[in-house]
């Protein structure tokens, strides 16, 4: 599993609020009526009904996240929710959704029955919607969907009311999570939608009926599952088959299987297709890209007008993401200039692009460029890019720490192999590799760009920092279950606490 936040790594990453803390989300009376469970609590040994005496103020299916007031919606997941129902009142539930009453409760404690958990948070995510009268965006697309939720969220805060997924909440339960959330009165809201096999994305578009639909790209991730690039294109533009009538979709026009995505958006009849890219004739146009490894001035045609903004972090492809996330600002009638000022404060995330200077303890100061949270071969040529746009410092050199890309089938050791050329390219002065599939890349670069190579991570940390001299750029990169993260952690804490020292001697190449 590599698709962040799809499948089982969902309870791990819920957070207990939504936008407002404070806000009343669902009265009893709101929940049963969207569920259409009873409104029970135990009164000594009988249960009797309870009236309208509570309200969660957000939702949780995870007591370790749960805060005071969320209303805790028992699962069966990897583990049956049910266990946990007496932890969540400890943590201060202001009621729980079951399937089944609760044996032990303290007493008086609220619940909400109804026959199937799950289908329960659906009904709320579909009442959520229907009582909320604002637009909606959602995102897919093999890379780039938090990157473009999120410049979305920092956008539309300034225009309104904007709830959106926590970090990747993007797959069968996230989704419904999300939606079940939203403030009645929020005017945007942005969803992330996963995918691992075909037809997961559409019972998940249809529940959100979005306003408008982004696909980020097309590239190899879950090609294992999906047998084709084709069908992988098919996959994303599912996400079309749920936008709203009178709605609009977001395409990647310089991706090789933009044409699929075209047609399928004409086949489900989606009124208003609007293209970002670099290719002439893209709505949203990039027209110059010029970056100091750390943020980027990025200058686009938007619908003919010219727009010139700062994005606070570094690539092209993160360039590109901002154009497809102005692109829906513009169909949901929004501020466009005031939307792309805001990008100077866009941030990549830890994992997604966030650069660290560090100083080790022994006095060697070096840039981490954290890219662990995942990969495939787009995102891990993307991050490459930057790599190559940051110059190290006295002396240092380009390194690269990768970990297996996973879920490419039959093509992995090929697809491996062929990031030596853009490696090289990149000017990576050593490559550290961790797993079974990066030793197809070990074999396929000069000698001289050959570091140690292990089948798992935590073998590698210990060489690395050995190895590291003043002035280097470490990038470290790999799909999510590769396990690269931990060297990102290593070398923090080989590290004294952090400086600015390096940030501010790194001679950064300029506009390129
Ligand atoms: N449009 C894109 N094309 C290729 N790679 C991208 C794109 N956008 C982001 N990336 C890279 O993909 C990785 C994951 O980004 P993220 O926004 O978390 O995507 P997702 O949520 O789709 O997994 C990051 O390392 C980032 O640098
Ligand atoms: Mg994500």
């Amino acid at each position: 599993m590599t698709e962040p936040g799809a499948g089982t790594q969902i309870s791990a990453e819920v957070s207990g609020k939504s936008a407002k803390a404070s806000a009343r989300l669902w009265t009893a009376y709101e929940a049963a009526a969207a569920t259409g469970g009873a409104l029970c609590a135990r009164g000594g040994d009988t249960e009797r009904w309870f009236g309208e005496e509570w309200a969660a103020t957000g939702i949780s299916i995870d007591t370790r996240t749960l805060a005071p007031g969320d209303l805790f919606v028992a699962l069966q997941d990897a583990r049956d929710g049910h266990d946990f129902v007496l932890s969540a009142y400890g943590r201060g539930a202001s009621a729980v959704l079951v399937s089944r009453a609760p044996v032990e409760t303290p007493p008086d404690a609220p619940f909400l029955l109804v026959g199937d958990t799950m289908e329960g948070l659906v009904d709320l995510a579909k009442a959520a919607r229907m009582r909320n009268f604002g637009k909606r965006i959602a995102v897919t697309g093999s890379a780039g969907k938090t990157s473009t939720k999120e410049m979305l969220a920092l956008m539309l805060r300034g225009q309104g009311k904007t709830h959106a997924a926590v970090k990747s909440l993007n797959n069968h339960i996230g989704v419904p999570l999300t939606l079940a959330r939203l403030p009645m009165d929020a005017d945007y809201s942005i969803y992330e939608i996963g995918m691992n096999h075909a037809d997961e994305i559409t019972p998940l578009t249809q529940l959100v009926a979005p306003h408008v639909a982004i696909i980020t790209t097309v590239a190899e991730a879950h090609i294992e599952n999906l047998g084709s690039m084709a069908a992988i294109a098919r996959a994303k533009a599912e996400i079309l088959c749920g936008v709203r009538r009178g709605g609009a979709c977001v395409l990647p026009i310089d991706n090789p299987h933009f044409s699929i995505l075209h047609e399928e958006a004409r086949r489900v009849g989606v009124e208003r297709i609007i293209t970002f890219g670099e290719a002439a004739g893209a709505d949203l146009r990039l027209t110059k890209y010029a970056s100091d490894g750390r943020r980027a001035d990025v200058e686009a045609e938007i619908f003919g007008a010219r727009c010139a903004f700062t994005l606070g972090a570094p690539g092209k492809h993160m360039a590109t993401n901002a154009l497809a996330a102005l692109g829906a600002v513009s169909a949901i009638g929004g501020d466009e200039a005031a939307a792309a000022a805001a990008l100077a404060q866009f941030d990549a995330g830890g994992g997604r692009g966030a650069q660290l200077d560090l100083q080790l303890k022994g006095g060697v100061r070096v840039r981490v460029l954290d890219e662990s949270y995942n990969a495939n071969p787009s995102s891990m040529r993307a991050a490459i890019s930057i790599l190559s746009s940051l110059s190290p410092f006295a002396g240092g050199r380009r390194i690269a720490v990768l970990g297996d890309m996973l879920e490419l089938g039959g093509q992995a050791p090929a697809l491996h192999a062929g990031l030596a050329e853009p490696l090289i390219n990149a000017r990576v002065d050593t490559v550290y590799g961790a797993g079974p599939l990066t030793a197809h890349l070990m074999a396929a670069l000069p000698e001289k760009m050959r570091g140690a190579h292990v089948d798992a991570a935590h073998d590698l940390a210990q060489a690395v920092i050995a190895d590291l001299k003043d002035g280097d750029i470490i990038m470290v990169k790999g799909s999510n279950s590769s396990k690269v993260a931990m060297l990102v952690e290593a070398l923090r804490a080989a590290s004294v606490p952090e400086s600015d020292d390096v940030a501010q001697k790194a001679q950064v190449k300029g506009p390129s």
